[in-house]
């Protein structure tokens, strides 16, 4: 039975081999090609003996017959007829000239072969709707890119600045308008400050593209003030020279920052300078304790921010040692870990000698006689203990 189905497949392609030497076969190829561009029709036959060949629309109609134009289309030109080949040109092609065209033989009986004409739409650029300039924080804005004429439907896909954007809500309609597509894809999402001036990018990917077509969108969101002060100095002092600056954030940019000190106006003109958003305190003083505030609107809204000064006695300071805490922490810290360390290297040197070394010899290690080396020996192993106790 396998036998059987082998050979009559072998036959028919013998078959098939000794016609086609005979030459009487037309052969053509499937052609794609871009709308408004040019597509290349060819025919061939092997062996002919000057029988004619045509080409002939999916409309059936005959475009050539032999050099002989029959169709009334500018767009149609021959390239070569020979009678081996006929090859066509359609120029400038459009989404309406996809099909099956057929090249014939006129043998007898006529021999005939498809070529199918794959037109391919090209998308137009990309344009973003959806979106009112400025947007206000916390609007709900739709940003919709549509692109039509594609064909087959392009692919759109969303960045934000740069970055393929995928957690907000995506949805993608192909509307087939006549032969070509309009696609449309929305993003939904809540806009925060963080959005202001993030560029969003509508990429079009298509097969009749060499690379994606862009349109960009740069949002523009108006939020409310937020201020923040800094200030010159960590611990400020009688005499001293002193700034603090209200930093601020907004769109549009809050200006100008108002100063007060508690609830009222600052009560000294000559030495509290305020100069854009920095107010100076030229020779602190114990009366300039309290709370500084600045205040800052634009049209959406208003804020402030505050700082409490407490000015330090410089006398006061040098008596009470909170600096010396500190030394003594540090000093501390230092002496801890260089303990550590003794600790380790001395079991690391033990492991690696063959001997052991108790905690307790360490001090042991570099004196010059047996008496020194325990009295460095308890010395450290106090000294350890001390540091414990400071710690705690
Ligand atoms: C079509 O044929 C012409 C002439 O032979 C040639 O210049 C052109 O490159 C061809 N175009 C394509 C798309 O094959
Ligand atoms: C084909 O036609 C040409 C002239 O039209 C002639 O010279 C040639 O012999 C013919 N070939 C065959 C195989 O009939
Ligand atoms: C040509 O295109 C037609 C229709 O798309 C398809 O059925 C056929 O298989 C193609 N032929 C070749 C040789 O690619
Ligand atoms: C396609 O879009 C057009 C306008 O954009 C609309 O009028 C038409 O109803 C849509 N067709 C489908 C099938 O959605
Ligand atoms: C602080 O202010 C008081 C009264 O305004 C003044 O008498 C005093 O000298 C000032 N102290 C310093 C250090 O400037
Ligand atoms: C300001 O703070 C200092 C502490 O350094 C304090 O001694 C002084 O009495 C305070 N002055 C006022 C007016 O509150």
């Amino acid at each position: 039975m396998r036998f059987f189905f082998f050979s009559s497949f072998l036959l028919f392609w013998l078959t098939a081999l000794f016609l086609g030497s005979q030459g009487q076969f037309p052969i053509t190829q499937n052609v794609t090609v871009v709308e408004g561009g040019t597509a290349n029709m060819t025919c061939r036959v092997d062996y002919n003996d000057n029988t004619s060949l045509q080409w002939s629309n999916p409309a059936q109609q005959t475009l050539f017959f032999g050099d002989k134009k029959a169709l009334r289309d500018h767009r149609i030109e021959l390239v070569r007829a020979t009678s081996q080949e006929l090859t066509i040109r359609i120029n400038d092609v459009s989404l309406s000239d996809e099909g099956q065209y057929t090249c014939s033989l006129f043998t007898m009986p006529v021999k005939t072969t498809k070529a199918f004409l794959t037109v391919l739409g090209v998308p137009s650029r990309p344009e973003i709707t959806g979106f009112t300039k400025p947007a206000m924080e916390g609007d709900e804005i739709t940003l919709t890119c549509i692109t039509s004429g594609s064909k087959p439907a392009a692919n759109i896909r969303w960045f934000r600045n740069d970055k393929e954007d995928i957690k907000t809500l995506k949805f993608q309609i192909v509307n087939a308008t006549g032969k070509s597509f309009a696609v449309r894809s929305s993003l939904l999402f809540q806009v925060d400050k963080r959005d202001d001036g993030v560029a969003y990018t509508c990429s079009v990917e298509h097969v009749s593209l060499y690379k994606p077509y862009m349109t960009t969108e740069v949002l523009e969101v108006h939020y409310a003030p937020q201020l923040e002060i800094t200030h010159s100095l960590i611990i400020p002092q009688e005499g001293q020279y002193f700034k603090l600056e209200c930093v601020s954030i907004g769109n549009p940019i809050p200006e100008p920052v108002l100063w007060s000190k508690d609830g009222g106006e600052l009560p000294d003109i000559e030495r509290m300078i305020v100069e854009g958003r920095e107010l100076t305190i030229t020779t602190l003083n114990k009366t300039d304790n309290g709370t500084y505030r600045c205040e800052a609107s634009n049209h959406v809204g208003t804020s402030f921010a505050e700082y409490i000064l407490f000015v330090y006695d410089p006398n006061a300071l040098g008596q009470r040692g909170p600096d010396h805490a500190l030394i003594g922490g540090v000093v501390a810290v230092v002496v801890f870990i260089t303990l550590c360390l003794i600790i380790v290297l001395g079991r690391y040197l033990a492991r690696h000698k063959g001997t052991y070394l108790t905690h307790e010899a360490k001090g042991a290690e570099d004196a010059p006689d047996a008496d020194t080396a325990i009295i460095n020996a308890e010395g450290n192993h106090v000294h350890a203990e001390e540091k414990k106790e400071y710690f705690i």
